[in-house]
């Protein structure tokens, strides 16, 4: 059995929802997950991120919101009629979202079991263009719902168990013109104040850390960053100090639990010659900012847990491997889902809401089964 905690739990909805930003855009968004049946899950959680960074977390089991960055801190955190007003706002939401969410259920002659409903609510904005977008949209275990069209003022339906829903809302004008300008303008205000007060944090760029990482001996290399801010980054592999293409595959820009990035990309080594390694290197870097992170593909630097070239690196234990930390919270992740039939989404990149992946087996990284249960609990003590 494993054990599974609420930090794990966080994690997961870190690693589920993140995303990569373009240049320019600027994002507020609020989540909110709504979840029965899951008993170490609390059945509301709502989360604010300004830029994928997380700002407020806010759940029914501890009942506060808990402010992420010292300068929201500052910013918010010694009003104490805010904090009750922002913890009631959060009860009535939860309240509001529990009726929705039951409304949904039946919608899906869903009685009993798991369901997770989920809502983003939350604008962008682009300092370059000057563009404002909104958006107001459910997901039902892990699929889109229903949505706002901001244009129309009117409900989306993509699934037909959301037509009567559709129907119903599109009647209630007043909601939906709250919705609209919730998005289009309060948000955004928000949005642009928050970026002038956490400018000092927002601002700030931090290298990564860069680990080259494989599994097997036939694996590919993993070169992989963590710990950078902001996620305005890109990483590649170069030949003879120019970017390559074939034999690479980018991973995704995620967020880290403490407001930083990480990001992997892998080098397929397979019909590289041991004498040719050394024309390899791996580049971090953030747009914009001539700082780069070079790192030599060079046999004796590479991490992993066999043989040999794992005793020129014992000063890091297996257990602290970042790829491993990632493996084995998507490992438990894939083991609810097939223990408890419970589906996550992920989010894709226009917005919208996807199963997550559950045809890789949870035993995805089974080199790092060892170093399971350390990594819980240095991941539930932090
Ligand atoms: C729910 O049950 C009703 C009545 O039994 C049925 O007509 C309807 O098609 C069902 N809906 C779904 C989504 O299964
Ligand atoms: C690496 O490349 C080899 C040959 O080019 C191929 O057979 C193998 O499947 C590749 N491995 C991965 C993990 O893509």
């Amino acid at each position: 059995m494993f054990i599974l905690n609420l930090h794990m739990m966080k994690m997961f909805l870190l690693l589920l929802f993140g995303q990569v930003t373009s240049p320019g855009k600027h994002s507020l968004k609020f989540y909110l997950t709504a979840s029965s049946g899951v008993s170490a899950f609390p059945d509301f959680v709502a989360v604010a991120k300004l830029n994928e960074v997380e700002l407020a977390y806010y759940d029914s089991s501890i009942k506060r919101t808990e402010l992420k960055q010292d300068w929201m801190i500052r910013l918010l955190g010694d009003d104490p009629h805010r904090s009750d007003r922002t913890k009631q706002n959060c009860m009535n939401y939860h309240k509001v979202f529990k009726e929705e969410t039951d409304t949904f259920k039946k919608r899906f002659n869903q009685t009993g079991g798991v369901c997770v409903v989920q809502e983003m609510a939350g604008c962008e904005w682009d300092d370059e263009t000057g563009d404002v977008t909104g958006y107001q949209q459910y997901g039902y275990d892990g699929e889109d719902f229903i949505s706002l069209d901001l244009k129309t003022e009117t409900w989306v339906a993509p699934k037909p168990q959301a037509v009567i829903t559709k129907h119903k809302w599109d009647g209630d004008k007043a909601r939906n013109v709250f919705w609209k300008n919730f998005v289009t303008q309060s948000c955004i205000e928000k949005l642009k104040r928050y970026l002038i007060n956490g400018k000092s944090s927002l601002q700030r760029t931090v290298l990564p850390s860069v680990s080259l990482l494989q599994k097997t001996p036939s694996s590919p290399v993993s070169c992989h960053a963590t710990g950078f801010y902001p996620d305005r980054a890109s990483m590649f592999w170069r030949k003879d100090g120019e970017e390559i293409h074939e034999d690479v595959d980018h991973g995704e820009i995620l967020p880290n639990h403490d407001g930083t990035f990480l990001m992997r990309v892998d080098l397929n080594i397979s019909s590289v010659k041991p004498e040719d390694w050394s024309r390899y290197d791996c580049v971090f870097q953030f747009s914009g900012v001539k700082k780069d992170v070079i790192t030599k593909l060079d046999k004796a630097e590479i991490r992993t847990n066999w043989g040999k070239s794992w005793t020129r690196n014992n000063e890091v234990p297996p257990s602290e491997f970042p790829a491993a930390v990632i493996g084995v919270v998507v490992g438990l992740l894939l083991l609810l889902v097939c223990i408890t039939g419970l589906f996550i989404w992920r989010k894709k990149k226009n917005n919208g809401f996807k199963r997550a992946n559950t045809s890789d087996s949870s035993d995805k990284n089974p080199r790092h089964n060892n170093g399971n249960k350390d990594e819980l609990n240095d991941h539930s003590s932090q």
